[in-house]
């Protein structure tokens, strides 16, 4: 392993920064000032720590023009959805600076007369983070801030191709007054790192978002030391246009949900179910407006989709289009791409694939790209299996303006987020995760300090 690690910029391959990467011994000695500083940390009041959070949470938003920048360089979104990001992403330190003054114990009832009990909440330890590239900002604040808030240490690993926003973060952490050793950054080889965390008894808890694969190797091989454990994995959301939809809304709607961030992220539609009788002019019209989004480095004004993160990335894209067309796909718009291997730069022009069938790689593997492959059903509940024939249950969407059907779908799927008339449901103020092996807990609202909170009890003999 190298001893530093460069960051590219993936729309121009040019090397924005060279950073120190950290060996399995730093790792360690990490920890070691991580499970120290919890002795200390974890016994300051809930006042303090929401007042440490509120400032780090208003340096944030003071500083939100440097860190969007940042994080356009180094992820390739476009400045406008970055900064949207970073607002995003401080909008959950802002809430679980509320929320630290909220962890509410209670008294049962005892068995006797003779006896009280009092159940009471606290910090779980030292939590480690693994987080990814494609929210390099708001994936680190969604778990530090009800970590910290809760009266836990953290320690984030962020992804290798998007570190600078974690260390960005952290500095305006220490300049609101949170020690450093209550937050620290490690950067360095995944696996390598991967295992101190999980090995170690020190760190109770880890938090992760990225694939399932990893999720499943995390989860194994935190069994020996048996850690609490949030998982954010892949998804594969569906997205049913009912024969009663409003069909500009659900255009509007899908647009904003795949072609958000590339259609890099976990919740971005990636198979859209279509009533046949309206099949033809959504596609029209979803085409069209996917026909407008202008592709390219996302600092210049004007630019809709940055460029997707790496080749590896991209050819699984670009491989999922092609097998897709092989087996009778339809490209209705875009289907092309800009490579440049000795860059390193890719990008991949808005996609809309119709006459889509269940025997194409699309319509089984997580897309991460701006794709949008169109099926089309009759019956509501041939929707409903298709939507549900998956492992993942992260996000699911669908468009109709028949309130007895909407609940109606809405209880059948098998998703923790649903969208229904809405293509944007992510809220610091609601309880985003999955089902199956989308993953384990929730992040954000009232649930999301919940995973870093243990459940202890007194029985009080009189
Ligand atoms: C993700 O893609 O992992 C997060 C997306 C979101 O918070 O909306």
């Amino acid at each position: 392993m190298p001893e530093q690690l460069t960051v590219y910029n993936p729309a121009t391959g040019e090397a924005i920064e060279s950073i120190p990467q950290q060996t399995a011994e730093d790792v360690e000695k990490a920890i070691e000032r991580s499970h120290k500083a919890f002795q200390s940390w974890s016994k300051t009041s809930a006042g303090e720590r929401a007042s440490l959070l509120k400032k780090w949470y208003e340096l944030i938003v003071e500083n939100k023009e440097e860190l969007a920048e940042l994080i356009t360089k180094e992820n390739g979104k476009p400045y406008e959805e970055a900064v949207g990001e970073v607002l995003y992403g401080a909008g959950y330190i802002e809430w679980f600076a509320e929320e630290a003054k909220r962890i509410y114990g209670r008294t049962v009832p005892a068995p006797t007369t003779g006896k009280r009990i009092v159940v009471t909440r606290q910090a779980v330890g030292p939590v480690a983070a693994i987080t990814p590239w494609n929210f390099p900002n708001a994936m680190i604040t969604r778990k530090a801030a009800p970590a910290l808030a809760a009266g836990c240490t953290f320690i984030i690993k962020p992804a290798e191709d998007t570190p600078l926003s974690a260390y960005a973060l952290a500095r305006l952490a220490f300049e609101a007054g949170i020690p450093e050793d209550v937050l620290q950054v490690v950067i360095g080889d995944g696996a390598e790192i991967g295992n101190v965390f999980t090995s170690s008894p020190k760190i109770r808890k880890i938090t992760f978002t990225g694939s399932t694969p990893v999720g499943k190797i995390l989860m194994k091989n935190s069994a020996d030391t048996v850690k609490h454990m949030s998982m954010e994995l892949g998804g594969h959301a569906p997205l049913i246009v009912d024969e009663d939809a409003d069909l500009d809304l659900a255009v509007a709607q899908t647009m904003a949900s795949k072609f958000r961030n590339a259609g890099q992220t976990c919740v971005c539609a990636n198979r859209l179910i279509v009533h046949e009788s309206v099949k033809d002019e959504f596609a029209k019209k979803l085409s069209e407006e996917a026909a407008k989004l202008k592709v390219g480095n996302g600092l210049e004004k004007g630019v809709n989709v940055g460029p997707v993160i790496n080749k590896k990335g991209f050819d699984k894209i670009v491989g999922q289009i092609n097998d897709a067309v092989e087996k009778g796909a339809k490209v209705l718009t875009g289907g092309t791409y800009d490579q440049n291997d000795e860059k390193g730069c890719y990008f991949v022009t808005p996609t809309v694939l119709s006459n889509v069938d269940t025997s194409m790689n699309i319509m089984h593997e997580e897309t991460f790209g701006p794709v949008a492959p169109i099926v089309t059903f009759s019956d509501i509940d041939e929707a409903i299996k298709l939507a549900n024939d998956t492992p993942f249950g992260l996000a699911a969407y669908f468009f109709t303006e028949n309130y007895r059907r909407g609940i109606y779908i809405s209880e059948q799927l098998e998703y923790g987020i649903i969208g229904w008339n809405d293509g944007g449901p992510s809220a610091v103020q609601a309880p985003f995760g999955g089902m199956k092996e989308s993953g384990i807990g929730r992040e954000g609202g009232t649930e999301g300090i919940e995973p870093y909170l243990e459940t202890k009890y007194m029985s009080i003999g009189l």
